[in-house]
């Protein structure tokens, strides 16, 4: 397993919540002399950790000194179903005292996408911490994980991975016929801590194939999940057992 990488398997899903709400809660501990940026993941698996932070959690965090940007979003309104932005607005954002000009929607539904991209890496580059890369350097990144191993919106074959001089990229996504903005590596891998949240079964096989004994042969196809590598942060897997059925905390095959 590559250094800076970390397995955590947990009974149920619920621990693998509550460990992502205390590393939100020790970032905030930890950076009282700033404010904390984190980058909020997409999909369904999200919905879990912002009730439980909206409900359980919620004295813990300094909501007022959270800076919150979503690692990618679909080309869609904010009110649309399909909205990443309107999953964290109705399970967490709208539930907690954090300041609105402190929420930055990623505007993938932007009228010029390529202005949209330059807006929110201007953002990015003048809210969030230099890192030891000389990159934007995200507190906390959360990310999901998808069936076919793509993480945020890079999906397999897809121009987004190989982007290298951008923080933020569009990205046609052929398998889904649909557009999508996305964090590209650079910006993802100068996070400070990325947190993969992976729950259920079907993600199983993803899992063993990018985190098992075959994931570390030489030439082995890597999952874009498997390239989200922090050369100065720390990755970590957190995994309920149903989604870790494959293998162990150590990355052997169970
Ligand atoms: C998106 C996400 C995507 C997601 C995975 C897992 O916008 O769809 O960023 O990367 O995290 O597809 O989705 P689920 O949590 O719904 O399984």
């Amino acid at each position: 397993m590559p250094s800076g990488t970390c397995i955590r398997i947990f009974p149920t899903p619920d621990g693998v919540v509550q460990h992502a709400a205390r590393t939100l809660r020790d970032a905030c501990s930890a950076h009282r002399e700033r404010r904390v940026c984190i980058a909020l993941s997409g999909g369904s698996t999200p919905a879990r950790l912002y009730r439980f932070l909206a409900e359980d959690f919620r004295r813990e965090i300094p909501w007022e000194r959270l800076e919150v940007f979503f690692g990618d979003e679909r080309c869609v309104p904010p009110e649309h179903p399909d909205s990443n932005y309107r999953l964290a607005h109705v399970e967490l954002l709208s539930r907690v005292p954090i300041p609105e000009a402190q929420v930055h929607r990623m505007p993938a539904d932007a009228a010029d996408p390529a202005a949209g991209v330059d807006d929110y890496e201007d953002l990015i580059a003048r809210l969030v911490p230099t890192g030891p890369l000389g990159e934007p350097s995200f507190d906390i990144v959360w990310l999901g994980l998808g069936e076919d191993g793509h993480t945020a919106s890079l999906f397999p074959g897809t121009a987004a991975l190989d982007v290298g001089d951008r923080l933020v990229a569009f990205n046609e996504v052929p398998q889904l016929d649909a557009r999508r903005m996305t964090f590209t590596y650079p910006l993802l891998n100068a996070g400070a801590v990325v947190q993969f949240l992976v729950l259920g079964g079907q993600k199983a096989p993803v899992v063993t194939r990018i985190l098992g004994p075959t994931a570390r042969k030489s030439g082995a196809d890597l999952a874009p999940a498997a390239r989200v590598r922090p050369a100065y942060g720390r990755v970590e897997w957190l995994l309920d057992r149903e989604a870790s059925a494959g293998i162990t905390e150590q990355g052997l095959l169970a």
